[in-house]
């Protein structure tokens, strides 16, 4: 465990500054040579870590008076925050844990750490809790969750609901990967997974889509994913391109497509017998979009780096199809993104939801009449989903809302007819919103 502590400590500080657990990890088990049970341990302490970060840092600040988290370098927080979860959450005893940073905490010894290690780990629950009375603040510290955003989710479907909703956030929900039929079929990949000792079993709801259950080796790893024969596809986010129902020859927009997942399934979908435009702003995206559709084998698609609120600039081509995934909280990966639970503030929701108004109105300009948009996010906020699709309604009334098929979430009704939404602790999914509008012909 020694040797990891550097590596754990790097990965805090990364994912502090900003960059995603995942990226962060991916690299340093890259980078490094790590035997399966490093990787595991690695693994383990930095998502169990950003799973419980309100928690932890509520012990922090609660040791000291004196002591201002913000105030201290990224780093020295990493230290602590670790520190405080091998006393706190481990239950180890102080001496192993000063053993174990010794190493690491010599740099840093004016801060006085190990007083605040012992007064951390003399906290008591109801020291911790004291002042949180209300339903919200105190299952922010049960859940681990920021009570702002427990509140948004209490007035949208009242405690009980929320209580349930919450308790998934520590849960790991389960992968999925999307046979990809331009490079392969389902038996196929059946018997290369068997043969790697890759358990599985075939979704019921979904064509081509498999979830692991076990494996002896990371996904990523696999010659099938290497070779573009699966995609990595949380299933809810497979459902966004059946509910398009794209027929062949249609002319299909992607507003937001990068990394791709949808728009090479809605290729799949078609046998390569449409005309996909897929647009992201983003040019380090769109280079990814490209290198991952080559690799996925998809055909007759045009790739375009531009922001799509203004898209009518770069075109006058009207689609059939269009999809606007766009960018959004993410509340919906708390399970899979811990660290998301974190980054977002207020302010930042309102930009997403100025984001996502635009895009649904450029895609208003750009549907032929009877085409189909399909708007939907990995979001559980009501503000990123039926509020942005009663206003646009409110505001065009050439346009009315279809039932999203296939269901396999709950249907939820608006004044203007049915929506689509996935729970994790309903239907074993991240969180999703999908809606399917026509332009009236
Ligand atoms: C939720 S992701 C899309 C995921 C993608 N649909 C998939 O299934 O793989 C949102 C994407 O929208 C892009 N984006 C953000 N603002 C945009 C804009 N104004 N125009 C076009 N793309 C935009 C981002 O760069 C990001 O790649």
């Amino acid at each position: 465990m020694s040797n990891l502590v550097p590596l754990i400590l790097t990965s805090l500080t990364q994912v502090d500054e900003g960059r995603s657990i995942r990226s962060v990890l991916r690299f340093h088990v890259q980078e490094n040579d790590l035997t399966d049970s490093e990787e595991s341990l690695l693994y383990y302490h930095v998502f169990e870590i950003y799973r419980r970060l309100n928690l932890i840092d509520h012990y922090i600040k609660t040791s000291s008076s004196s002591f201002s988290l913000k105030k201290i370098n990224f780093r020295m927080r990493a230290l602590l925050r670790f520190a405080t979860q091998l006393l706190k959450i481990e239950e180890k005893p102080i001496s192993e844990v000063v053993e174990l940073l010794q190493p690491q905490y010599r740099g840093i010894a004016d801060l006085g750490l190990e007083p605040i290690l012992h007064s951390i780990k003399d906290l008591t629950k109801d020291i911790i809790y004291e002042n949180k009375h209300d339903f919200a603040s105190k299952a922010a510290l049960d859940f681990f969750t920021p009570t702002w955003v427990i509140r948004k989710f209490i007035d949208q479907w009242g405690e009980d609901f929320t209580k349930e909703l919450l308790s998934t956030f520590l849960e790991t929900i389960p992968t999925y990967v999307r046979v990809n039929e331009l490079k392969s079929d389902v038996e196929e990949v059946k018997t290369g997974f068997k043969q790697q000792e890759i358990s599985f079993t075939e979704d019921t709801d979904i064509p081509n889509l498999l979830r692991i259950e076990s494996t002896s080796i990371p996904i990523p790893r696999t010659e099938e994913f290497q070779r573009g024969k699966i995609v990595i596809q949380q299933k809810a986010s497979a459902l966004a391109s059946l509910v398009l129902d794209s027929k062949p020859d249609d002319l299909i927009l992607d507003m937001c497509a990068s990394p791709g997942s949808k728009t090479s399934h809605i290729a799949a979908l078609l046998h390569n017998k449409s005309m996909i435009t897929a647009v992201d702003i983003n040019p380090e995206r769109v280079k990814i979009l490209e290198e991952r559709m080559k690799l996925l084998g998809v055909q007759n698609i045009k790739i375009v780096q531009y922001d799509s609120k203004k898209f009518n600039q770069y075109t006058d081509k009207k689609f059939d199809r269009i999809l606007v995934d766009p960018p959004c909280s993410s509340s919906g990966t708390y399970s899979s993104r811990p660290e998301n639970k974190w980054k977002l503030n207020k302010r930042d929701l309102r930009w997403y939801v100025d984001l996502q108004t635009d895009l649904l109105e450029e895609a208003s300009r750009l549907i032929t009449p009877n085409g189909v948009i399909v708007y939907s996010t990995c979001s559980l906020f009501h503000d990123e989903n039926q509020h942005i699709i009663t206003s646009f309604l409110e505001e065009n009334d050439n346009f009315s809302l279809e039932k999203p098929l296939p269901i396999i979430g709950k249907i939820m009704n608006t004044p203007f007819g049915e929506v689509q939404e996935l729970f994790p602790h309903l239907h074993q999914t991240e969180g999703f919103f999908i809606a399917k509008i026509r332009k009236k012909k």
